[in-house]
């Protein structure tokens, strides 16, 4: 056996800690920091009911006018009148339709009728600060973009905000898993007071992100954090390194609540200063990255407090080849259904007609 093997030591988190890395308890500590923010605490419990729900009803308003709940203009994407030659034979479907009208049925939350007032501040919001990228007490739903036309987190109307915050697992974690890795996790224990939070938008160049592991005061590891290849990267090593150094050392440590720490930075050109994105709890469910877990806690801590920006170096390689959060999203099909029920139907005639080509393939 290797005189270097360390064992695996488990890692242990608090509720504690996991709440000083909720976007509003350190929020103020850094702000000089943080890109413009605003932060809406506590959130109504029937707001975050309607994010729970299993599909929404997005709110139909009079006078305001919305990409998502205005008319469907007609144009040749959208023009089904061949699909109604085949209605009399889609028994299947038909079938389905009978299933689902069985099923009792909850009647959806409406933001109009719900929780009027907080509807109407986050549209006044938006009005302020422009597109936003959206997050609950931790996490971004950045598994859901597919939701959204642009593919991406940037929100400019309520009804994007809705769409995207319900359709994620992520955001899900935040409302109902929060603490349970938690040593000291009690059942009984109440919910967490629920934030939402609303970044205003700016364009950020993923090269230039980076995850800092701090264990006991001292950066174990840092990370790239979009894992692909950027050749410009390594000769900035040094340069990044200094500035994390006295960002770490000189901001953070002295602030921040709690000795280990997981933070996400960015530091855009002309690397003269570093921007505060996350703050994550050092545990299991903050994704090592680059590194391992057992790597970060096994670190064995040295005098010159010296430690490795850890790069991709090779174009597509392992993981590293795939999207990130890709595991959590569905086809572009499905995408476009999911925004005009009509579309479901012909995904439905399209898989129907797949299933028949490969039975008979197979005959
Ligand atoms: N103001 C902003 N404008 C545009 N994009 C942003 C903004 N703030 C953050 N992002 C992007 O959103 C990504 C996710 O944000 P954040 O780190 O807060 O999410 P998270 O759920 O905590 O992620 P993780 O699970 O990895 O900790 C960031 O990596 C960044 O690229
Ligand atoms: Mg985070």
């Amino acid at each position: 056996m290797s005189e270097n093997y360390k064992s695996f030591r488990d890692l242990c988190v608090t509720r504690r800690q996991i709440e000083n890395c909720s976007f509003s308890h350190w929020y103020p500590l850094f702000k000089a920091y943080t890109p413009k923010t605003e932060i809406i605490k506590p959130v109504p419990k029937e707001f975050v009911q309607y994010l729970e729900q299993d599909g929404i009803m997005l709110p139909s308003e009079q006078h305001t006018s919305s990409f998502y709940t205005g008319p469907i203009e007609e144009n040749e994407e959208n023009e089904y009148s061949d699909w109604e030659e085949e209605e009399h034979n889609s028994s299947d479907l038909d079938d389905y339709n009978d299933e689902e009208d069985k099923k009792p049925q909850n009647p959806k939350l409406d933001p109009v009728v719900d929780f009027p007032e907080f509807h109407d501040k986050l549209k006044g919001m938006l009005e302020k600060l422009g597109a936003v990228a959206p997050k609950l007490n931790w996490s971004a739903p950045q598994d859901a973009t597919w939701i959204l036309p642009n593919n991406s987190m940037k929100c400019t109307e309520v009804n994007e905000l809705y769409l995207i915050l319900n359709a994620s697992n992520y955001i899900m974690h935040d409302l109902q898993y929060a603490f349970d890795d938690c040593q000291d996790n009690d059942n009984k224990m109440e919910n967490p007071t629920f934030e939402l939070i609303l970044r205003k938008w700016f364009d950020i160049n993923p090269a230039l992100e980076f995850r800092v592991f701090v264990k006991d005061k001292q950066i174990v590891g840092v990370s790239q954090r979009d894992l692909n290849y950027y050749d410009y990267l390594k000769p900035l090593s040094d340069t990044f390194k200094d500035l994390i150094d006295e960002f770490v050392e000189d901001i953070v440590i002295p602030k921040f609540p709690d000795d280990s720490l997981v933070l996400d930075i960015y530091i855009p050109r002309p690397f003269d200063k570093i921007f505060l994105i996350d703050i994550n709890p050092f545990a299991k469910k903050t994704d090592p990255l680059m590194f391992s877990w057992n790597e970060l806690i096994t670190k064995e801590q040295n005098e010159e407090n010296d430690y490795e920006l850890r790069l991709v170096l090779k174009n597509n390689t392992g993981r590293f080849a795939c999207k990130e959060h890709s595991e959590n999203q569905v086809p572009d099909d499905v995408v476009q259904a999911s925004l005009d029920p009509n579309s479901i139907r012909e995904l439905a005639e399209k898989w129907k007609e797949l299933l028949a080509m490969q039975d008979k393939d197979e005959k």
